[in-house]
């Protein structure tokens, strides 16, 4: 480990004795100590007391800019104002039928509105929605086999936890990568029924629908790739895409449970003007409660109500959450908040440009909506393999380093991206970047020092 990192390590267990004591307290309870296994990483992960607006604090009492919010589901920021209230009133209402309610209709139509979809249903997570738009595609088809990036994360259900992050011994021809299991316990069935195409590889997507025809029931693509960072499609990928599954007789899923609400008011529809078979929501829509949904155009849709494809949950559609969707909705995502965000992450991500040029780090900064990253590579990502190549190390020296200046810049992990929620002020974007601006010279050392020991 490189000295400057091994600093960085020592002073956030300084500063973060109460998380420390705190993940000891709760490691005999729960594997890893954590309920999601995201929350865990070392030396322990930082626990937090609460949060408003951009901001948290820690058990210690530190207050952070939080730019990790809840892995990119919180554009609305903490305790959006808006959010509360609608909670708060609705709470004393009931907070669970098992019955419709007029909220649910009402939440429905905002989703109609702004995406290119004639009915919805919803759940509670992400996972939720692309499994229930996995079966409903399969229902459709009348096919079993799924065609998923390699890289890409759509939850934990069994037929997407296949090559999430393959190894390289495992991963096959990179054009037509071998399906990887992503975790003990997914039948070896399942990976026969997913097929993995690399990202931005229209060729490759082309050979895998002419060695299955008649088979494929779906496509499931995160518009932009953003569990590698962010990895932007090419000009016509993703319209590519599309006409490769009419011509194919498949249908195309967008899993925009971050583009959804981050990229766009009407998400990557709209950003890349492409028309999927189904999209699938969650994360931002909720503005910090568990809301998810998937949409689709009615002739799609109508074999739930012809009761060929199975769809129930008795959570779904509490009028807790709905409440918090409808305000998210009508008082969060505003154009205005879409033009101050943008506004807000063009800043963050020239400063970072000119900050990585400054001190000649082979990085490159890049954003797309609310959402942005570093990324310790040397040209932008157009695909998972070369992701792969981020130096991890120096990812955590930089992560670290930005912690202990009071900014936690995106959820830990190299894989993720910054969000910039409506809380977020200017001079929130000149703190973040006054931080990076401290550690980037550190960071570069290190980098230089280790170009220099992998040429000798
Ligand atoms: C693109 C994408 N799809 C699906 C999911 C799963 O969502 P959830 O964690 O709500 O199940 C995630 C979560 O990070 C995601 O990023």
């Amino acid at each position: 480990m490189h000295a400057e990192l091994q600093k960085e390590i020592e002073t956030f267990e300084k500063r973060t004795r109460k998380s420390y004591a705190a993940h000891q307290k709760a490691m005999p309870y729960m594997p890893l100590g954590v309920s999601s296994n995201f929350r865990s990483y070392e030396p322990y992960p930082l626990f937090i007391r609460d949060a408003q607006g951009g901001k948290v604090h820690d058990l210690d009492g530190h207050e952070y800019l939080d730019f990790n919010l809840c892995f990119g589901a919180l554009m609305a920021g903490h305790c959006h104002p808006a959010v509360v209230k609608a909670v708060q009133e609705r709470l004393h209402l009931g907070t669970m039928f098992g019955m419709p309610h007029e909220l649910e209709r009402e939440l429905a139509q905002e989703i109609c509105a702004r995406f290119p979809v004639e009915q919805v249903r919803f759940g509670n997570s992400g996972t939720e929605a692309t499994m229930h738009a996995i079966r409903l595609a399969r229902g459709v088809t009348g096919r079993d086999k799924v065609l998923k990036m390699e890289g890409a994360y759509h939850g934990v259900h069994d037929t997407v936890m296949v090559s999430v992050k393959p190894k390289a011994d495992a991963w096959g021809d990179p054009k037509s990568p071998n399906p990887v299991p992503a975790s003990g316990g997914v039948p070896a069935a399942t990976l026969q029924n997913t097929l993995i195409a690399p990202f931005n590889d229209l060729a490759a997507a082309e050979k895998i629908f002419a060695t299955n025809p008649k088979e494929i029931a779906a496509v499931i693509v995160e518009p932009v790739m953003m569990n590698v960072g962010i990895c932007m499609p090419e000009p016509g990928y993703l319209q590519v895409l599309r006409d490769l599954c009419t011509r194919n007789g498949a249908l195309l899923i967008f899993d925009e449970v971050k583009t959804g609400a981050k990229l766009a008011r009407g998400g990557a529809c709209e950003y890349f003007k492409v028309n999927p078979d189904l999209v699938c929501l969650a994360k931002s829509i909720g503005g910090g409660f568990p809301l998810a949904a998937f949409a689709a155009k009615k002739s799609i849709m109508d074999k739930i109500a012809e009761h060929k494809v199975f769809h129930a949950g008795t959570y779904n559609t509490n009028p807790v959450v709905m409440a918090a969707g409808l305000a998210v909705f009508r008082e969060v995502l505003t154009p205005k908040a879409y033009e101050q965000i943008n506004r807000l992450n063009t800043k963050l991500v020239d400063g970072h440009k000119q900050i990585i040029k400054k001190n000649g780090l082979t990085a490159y900064s890049t954003g797309a909506g609310a959402n942005g990253a570093m990324l310790l590579y040397s040209k932008p990502i157009r695909n998972y393999r070369d992701w792969i190549e981020v130096d991890v190390d120096l990812w955590r020296h930089y992560w670290f380093g930005m912690v202990n200046r009071g900014v936690i810049p995106q959820p830990y992990w190299w894989d993720e991206q910054w969000t910039i929620s409506v809380a977020h002020t200017e001079a929130d974007i000149d703190r973040h970047l006054e931080a990076f601006t401290d550690v980037a010279p550190a960071l570069a050392r290190a980098q230089q020092e280790h170009f220099a020991t992998v040429a000798q």
